[in-house]
């Protein structure tokens, strides 16, 4: 729902506070991790100019390559956290764990993708920042066995999209709100509360370049949107795909639809593409908070236990009765 209120993120977050729906250190979590998104957000505006775009000519722990800004912005959330409210982070640009020094006796943990889409930084294309916070589950030094919970323990998730306007899109467990950065004050202000994800949808996002690559129940359930009102589906689909996960996923939340990233053939080992902890668990609770479902295609994301901090998952999320069907004909195969 679009709303015309004049309230903060900071005074929503109070507000939470107040009705004990959130500790002060998880709103101090928060906080911070949005004003390092708004620094984020001046420099990819910056583009060319600020000297942000291109490769950084290093790898990632995935064996991706790093642009300038992947680097860049999980610097400026790595800057943001230290002396706070998080005793450790770990982020898709860091092969390990980063505990911060000084804060053992903090109480929550911090995963993020730093820079989400990162094909779309030179083009100038919607980019974001997906996080999420756990609590922590032992004292002393955190390990990183620590960070290895399933996604139904988030206190805390949300992404911001660097698009046509800058938003943040924010759970902490009583449904999803979004404010949008008014950049005259440089304030997040709420603007839409209460998301809520239609059930029906007629628009799929998928990267159909893989479709040979993909098992038979995915290739059912695309060629039957693709036959649309022709075949046994009775209606028409149509086809949207960013590259941007937190665009996509922004856009699901708007106005419905289902994210597919499924498991293909090209990799078989690997689950999927994404990433389980920073990307499609954050993403899955913004979903499932927002009365839509998320599963791999045999469980909700949610429930998954992770393995590893960079474990890796098939998505498919969105409106509840086409992630379903596409969830039940992956049942029937089996
Ligand atoms: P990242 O830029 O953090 O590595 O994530 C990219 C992800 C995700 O944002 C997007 O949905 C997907 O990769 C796009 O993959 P393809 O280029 O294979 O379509
Ligand atoms: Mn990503
Ligand atoms: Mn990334």
């Amino acid at each position: 729902m679009t709303t015309t209120t004049t309230t903060t993120l900071e005074q929503h977050l109070a507000a939470q506070h107040a009705s004990g729906a959130i500790s002060a250190t998880l709103q101090s979590v928060i906080e911070t991790t949005a004003s390092a998104c708004q620094r984020i957000s001046r420099l990819v505006a910056q583009g060319a100019l600020g000297g942000v775009l291109g490769s950084a000519g290093s790898e990632n722990v995935q064996g991706e390559a790093q642009k300038k800004l992947d680097l860049i912005a999980n610097d400026a959330l790595m800057a943001a956290h230290q002396g706070g409210a998080v005793a450790a982070l770990a982020s898709e640009e860091m092969d390990t764990i980063c505990p911060i020094p000084g804060a053992e006796a903090a109480q929550w943990l911090l995963l993020f993708d730093p820079l989400d889409g990162s094909s779309n930084i030179d083009v100038n294309v919607s980019i974001g920042t997906i996080f999420s916070v756990l609590p922590r589950t032992a004292s002393g030094a955190v390990r990183e066995a620590e960070f290895l919970q399933p996604g139904r323990r988030q206190a805390a998730a949300g992404y911001c999209i660097y698009g046509p306007q800058t938003m943040l899109a924010l759970t902490t467990g009583g449904g999803v709100q979004l404010f949008t950065l008014d950049p005259a004050s440089g304030t997040f202000l709420l603007t839409h509360s209460s998301l809520r994800v239609p059930d029906e949808t007629q628009e799929f996002a998928i990267n159909m370049s893989n479709s040979r690559h993909w098992a038979a129940p995915m290739r059912r359930y695309i060629t039957e949107c693709l036959l649309g009102a022709d075949g046994g589906r009775g209606k028409n689909f149509n086809m949207r795909w960013i590259a941007s996960m937190v665009a996509d996923v922004h856009r699901v939340l708007l106005r419905g639809g289902i994210f597919m990233y499924p498991w293909d053939k090209r990799e078989p080992k690997r689950p999927g593409k994404l990433r389980l902890m920073y990307e499609a668990n954050p993403m899955s609770w913004l979903i499932e908070q927002a009365g839509g479902a998320a599963t791999n295609g045999k469980q909700a994301i949610l429930d998954i236990q992770p393995a590893a901090l960079h474990e890796r998952v098939a998505v498919m999320l969105g409106s509840k009765n086409e992630v379903q069907r596409v969830t039940r004909y992956h049942s029937e195969e089996n």
